[in-house]
C-alpha cells in the first residue's frame, strides 16, 4: 500500500529519499560529536587488530561488490594497506593464498548471498580475521564473521539496492579513517577533517536529493534510448558501474559502467551520434584526463550526460546535459553522486512501465549458487 511505502509510489523511491537518515544512523554512535575520534568498540574489529592489519580481501556480490571496490580506493589511498577486491563466487572457488596479517571482509546487506556466505567461510577455515559489513541484524553473515559492522539503513524492500549501498560506502569511510589513525599515518587534524566531512554527509545527501526535478527532465528525453555507456576515474569508476547497473537491473536497457580510461579499448565502438554516454567527473587528480575523454566521445556526437561538483566551463561546454552536486571530498562524492544516477534509473524505468520494486528474474537476496 501506499502507506507501508510512506507516500511514495514505489519502496526504491522512499528508500532513495531515506538515505540522509540512514546514513546519519549509520554514523551515529561512531563519531564523537566533536568529530575528533571514531568510536572503535562500535566498528566490529579493535584498534590492535586494524593497527596490525597487512592486507584487506574486501569480497562481495552485485551492488556490494561496487561498494568493495570504492572501498579499495579509499583503504590503499588514505590507510595505505593493500586491498584485494573479488566477487565472491570468483573468490570462494580461487584457493586464496591468504598471508599472516590478511583481514577479510565481506560485505553484504542481507547477510544470507549464498557466494558471500561461502567465501566467509573459506577465510575462516583458512584462520583468517572476518569482519561482515551487513545491514540485517541476525543474519548469517553477521552471525559467523569474528565481528560485524552493521549498517543502520533500515529495511530495505526494493529488490534494486540503494540505501544499503551508500551506508556500505560510509561504514568503509569509516573503518578506513580508524585504520589510518591505528596505524599513525593521520595526524589528528587530517583525521578530524576527514570527519568533520563525513559529519556533512547527511545534509549533503538532502541536497543532492533535491536534483530530482532535474533528473525527471532528463529522463523523459532518454528513456527510449537501447543503450548507455557510464564512464567514471578513480573511485569514481565503481560509481560508474553502480549507475549502469541500476539502470540494466530496473529498467532493462542495456547499460554499460566502464573505467573513463579504458573506453578507448573498446566502448568507443559503440557510439554514434545520440548515443548517451553519462560521464561521472569530480574535481580531483583525474579531471582533466577525463575532459579528455569526453572530447572523444564529442568528436563521435555522442549524447554527454555529466554529473560533476565542478563548474568548469570547458566540462559544461562539452556536456549536453549537465547535473551540478555539490561535493565535499573525493570519497564521499561517491555517495552524493551515486544519487542522481538512482533517480534517473528510478524515473526512467517508471516511465517505460516497468515493475520498478520487483524487477524481473532478479531476487532481492540470492541464497541459493
Ligand atoms: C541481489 C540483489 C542486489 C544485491 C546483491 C547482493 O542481486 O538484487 O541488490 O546487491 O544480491 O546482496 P547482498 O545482500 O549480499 O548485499
Amino acid at each position: 500500500s501506499m502507506a507501508e511505502k510512506g507516500g511514495y509510489k514505489h519502496f526504491m523511491l522512499k528508500e532513495i529519499h531515506e538515505q540522509p537518515r540512514a546514513i546519519a544512523d549509520t554514523i551515529r554512535g561512531r563519531v564523537l560529536p566533536d568529530a575528533s575520534k571514531v568510536v572503535y568498540k562500535e566498528l566490529g574489529i579493535s584498534f590492535e587488530d586494524l593497527a596490525l592489519t597487512q592486507r584487506i580481501y574486501l569480497v562481495a556480490c552485485g551492488t556490494s561488490y561496487h561498494a568493495c571496490l570504492i572501498g579499495k580506493y579509499m583503504i590503499e589511498n588514505m590507510a595505505e594497506t593493500p586491498v584485494e577486491v573479488d566477487i565472491a563466487s570468483e573468490f570462494r572457488y580461487r584457493n586464496v593464498p591468504f598471508e599472516e596479517g590478511s583481514l577479510f571482509i565481506a560485505i553484504t546487506q542481507s547477510g544470507e548471498t549464498a557466494d558471500t556466505l561461502a567465501a566467509l567461510r573459506f577465510a575462516k577455515k583458512s584462520r583468517v580475521k572476518t569482519l561482515a559489513i551487513c545491514n540485517v541484524v541476525g543474519s548469517t553473515a553477521s552471525r559467523e564473521a569474528d565481528g560485524v559492522f552493521y549498517t543502520h539503513s533500515g529495511p530495505e524492500i526494493g529488490v534494486a539496492s540503494t540505501k544499503a549501498f551508500t551506508c556500505q560506502i560510509v561504514a568503509l569511510y569509516l573503518l578506513t579513517l580508524a585504520m589510518a589513525k591505528a596505524k599513525r599515518i593521520f595526524t589528528a587534524d587530517l583525521y578530524s577533517g576527514f570527519l568533520r566531512h563525513l559529519i556533512m554527509l547527511p545534509r549533503m545527501a538532502e541536497e543532492a536529493l533535491k536534483l530530482e526535478d532535474k533528473i525527471m527532465e532528463l529522463a523523459k528525453e532518454v528513456y527510449r534510448k537501447q543503450n548507455f555507456l557510464y564512464l567514471g576515474r578513480g573511485p569514481l569508476y565503481p560509481v560508474a558501474l553502480e549507475g549502469a547497473l541500476k539502470l540494466k537491473e530496473i529498467s532493462y536497457i542495456h547499460a554499460e559502467g566502464y573505467p573513463a580510461g579504458e573506453m578507448k579499448h573498446g566502448p568507443i565502438a559503440l557510439v554514434e551520434e545520440g548515443f548517451p554516454v553519462v560521464f561521472i567527473v569530480s574535481d580531483d587528480l583525474y579531471f582533466d584526463k577525463t575532459l579528455s575523454n569526453m572530447q572523444e566521445i564529442k568528436a563521435r556526437d555522442g549524447f554527454i550526460i555529466t554529473i560533476s561538483d565542478s563548474k568548469d566551463e570547458k566540462l559544461k561546454k562539452l556536456s549536453d546535459r549537465f547535473i551540478y552536486v555539490e561535493g565535499i571530498n573525493t570519497y564521499l562524492n561517491t555517495v552524493l553522486f551515486t544519487i542522481p544516477l538512482q533517480l534517473l534509473a528510478y524515473h526512467v524505468a517508471v516511465l517505460r512501465g516497468c515493475d520498478v520494486d520487483q524487477p524481473r528474474n532478479l531476487a532481492k537476496s540470492v541464497t541459493v549458487e
